[in-house]
């Protein structure tokens, strides 16, 4: 053998012994991952109704601590709350916001979102965006974070700003304008 085919055999065996020796769960398929490059932007009502005998917002739990004071700290809320076009209760109704809020702000005002806002109308029927923040509602303006989503909103990510729109201080009843900008 000339030193040149000595050569490249040894290329060829460097190279072969580089791959893993055990690939073990790793698979060479395409990953169903979407290139990100949609920006799209939505706007929408939110309705959060604990009042009534039909409320979309119910109280789950509250520590015994909190209801001789005023304070909501630590109260579970479970919703289901439409979503609309516009911010009358009558108006078309496009998807809705299910999750969980809780009032997490000891001295000041203040929910934490777990919130899936799923779609039932147009293009982004069936898809829908994940958030989760920090929701400072003393503040008229505020900014939740997009964290996820699912269908067209795969792999989302975003930020909502919110504007109230009504708020019942005595039964915490709102109505809330959502902006909200997703990439996916
Ligand atoms: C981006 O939007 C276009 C037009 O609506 C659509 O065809 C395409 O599938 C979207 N891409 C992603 C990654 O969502
Ligand atoms: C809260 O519940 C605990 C355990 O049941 C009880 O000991 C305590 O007195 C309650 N506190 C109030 C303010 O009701
Ligand atoms: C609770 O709120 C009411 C009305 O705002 C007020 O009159 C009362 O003093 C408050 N109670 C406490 C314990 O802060
Ligand atoms: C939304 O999707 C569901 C399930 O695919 C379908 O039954 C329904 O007709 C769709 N609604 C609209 C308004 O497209």
């Amino acid at each position: 053998m000339d030193k040149s085919l000595i050569l490249a055999w040894i290329l060829v065996l460097g190279r072969a012994m580089a791959v893993p020796p055990c690939r073990g769960y790793y698979s060479n398929d395409e990953p169903h991952v979407p290139a990100p490059k949609n920006v799209t932007n939505l706007r929408f009502f939110f309705h959060d109704t604990l009042s009534g005998k039909n409320p979309s917002a119910l109280i789950v739990a509250r520590p015994n601590t909190t209801i001789a004071s005023n304070s909501t700290f630590g109260t579970v809320v479970a919703i289901d709350d439409p979503l609309t076009v516009g911010p009358e209760k009558t108006s078309e109704v496009i998807g809705s916001a299910q999750g969980l809020w809780v009032s997490t702000g000891r001295d000041v005002p203040c929910l934490t979102i777990y919130m899936d806002f799923g779609f039932t109308k147009g293009e982004f029927n069936g898809s829908s965006i994940s958030v989760f923040s920090r929701n400072l509602i003393i503040e008229t303006e505020r900014e939740l974070a997009v964290v996820g989503g699912r269908g067209k909103f795969r792999m989302a990510q975003g930020f909502a700003h919110l504007k109230t729109y009504f708020l019942n201080p005595m039964n915490g009843d709102a109505i809330v304008e959502y902006k909200m900008t997703v990439i996916h």
